[in-house]
């Protein structure tokens, strides 16, 4: 891939495009919407909202919600069909959704929902949205704490990304980004592991090639397994623990970030991996200083051991009253459906929090 010019992923649905604000103006122009929709949080509307308008040559009607994953609910749901009401959409108009994964999710849930179903494109802002969110069409909110209990599985009609969004991006997020990077690297393959642990997020200056790398490990993935039937829960390391931690800390004055939970998630699922003897030491060490290097630590996120392990019970991906994990036999290769025990959890959490 080279850096100048545009390129695309062709999935079996949709496209993905790379810095291709022709194709984004000329598929809006061409598709003749009723509306144009656009969906933004308040960060988006200010940073990216105008570099979007000054690109596509057609009226926008935007929808603006408030920013962060407790607005992710049935009640801004509720908000954004309302204006869409207002606003005069009908299934002949498009949306797109310009934001990270929340306005994505969110966005994408409501445009599949109003009048039985809208034509959507997303437009991912963060590093997180562009690397994963917006691409496998899981959609949807959380429920009551507990993290995207309400939503579905469906594609948008493309999806655009473009790297000069995350220039905004304040340092946090772009670590939460990285986050998902790093989890696709270990699930896919040694090599690309050592490229990600080449990167300082503070310092890349182009993202470009990096992105597009990532974005092809979980194209590759969603396209063979779109339901998640099987391989597709690889995706899924990380975040059995991390999702937990995520939920419990939720009620928060200044919760974790979503890859932020997952970085600790990716080192505690390591060190369950390691109990069960499917995973090395060294590997585990090897993870563990890399994610210690770049981030920060969070001890006092683990400290409600009960209240995590309450939260793993309610994962999606459980089966028959047991916990069950995406969990990793060395690096660049996972395995699906590992039965794990509370007591596993507890100990990992303990590892994390006596680093
Ligand atoms: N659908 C999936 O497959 C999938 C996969 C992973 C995560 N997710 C979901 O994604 C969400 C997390 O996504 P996220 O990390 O993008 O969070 P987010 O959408 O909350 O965005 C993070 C923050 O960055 C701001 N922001 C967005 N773009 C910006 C820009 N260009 N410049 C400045 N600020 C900007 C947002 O307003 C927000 O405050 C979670 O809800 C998670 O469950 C979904």
């Amino acid at each position: 891939m080279s850096d100048n010019t545009s390129t695309h992923i062709e999935c079996k649905e949709y496209t993905i495009y790379f810095d291709s604000w022709d194709q984004l103006s000329s598929s809006i122009n061409e598709g003749k919407y009723s509306k144009v929709i656009c969906i933004v949080d308040d960060n988006t509307e200010s940073h990216c909202l105008p570099i979007l308008e000054q690109k596509i040559d057609a009226p926008l009607s935007v929808i603006i919600i408030k920013s962060g994953e407790k607005y992710k609910t049935i009640d801004t749901c509720t908000k954004i069909w309302k204006e869409m009401m207002l606003l005069g959409a009908d299934r002949h108009s498009v949306v797109i959704t310009l934001g990270g994964g929340v306005v994505g999710d969110m966005g994408g849930f409501c445009a599949a929902t109003f009048m039985r179903g809208m034509t959507f494109i997303h437009v991912p802002t963060t590093l997180l949205s562009q690397v994963d969110s917006a691409v496998g069409g899981k959609l949807g909110v959380d429920l009551d704490g507990y993290k995207n209990m309400i939503g579905l599985i469906l594609n948008p009609s493309a999806v655009y990304i473009f790297p000069e969004f995350i220039k905004s991006l304040p340092n946090r997020e772009l670590f939460s980004g990285f986050a998902e990077m790093i989890k696709h690297a270990l699930i896919s393959n040694v090599s690309l592991w050592n490229e990600i642990k080449s990167i300082n997020p503070l310092t890349q200056s182009d993202w470009k090639e990096d992105i597009y790398k990532s974005v092809l490990v979980k194209y590759k993935i969603t396209e063979e397994d779109p339901l998640e039937q099987s391989i597709r829960k690889k995706l899924n390391f990380g975040h059995t623990v991390g999702h937990a931690i995520e939920s419990e800390n939720l009620k928060n004055e200044f919760p974790l970030l979503h890859g932020e939970a997952i970085a600790i998630g990716i080192i505690c699922e390591c060190h369950i991996s390691f109990q069960k003897r499917l995973f090395s030491e060294e590997s585990l060490n090897e993870v563990t200083q890399f994610i210690l290097k770049l981030y920060d630590r969070h001890p006092e996120a683990v400290e409600e051991f009960d209240g995590i392990i309450s939260h793993t019970r309610h994962d999606k991906k459980n089966k028959g009253g047991n916990i069950r994990s995406t969990l990793i036999t060395d690096i660049g290769s996972a395995i699906i459906d590992q039965e794990i025990q509370e007591n596993e959890i507890k100990l990992a959490l303990e590892y994390y929090k006596a680093l």
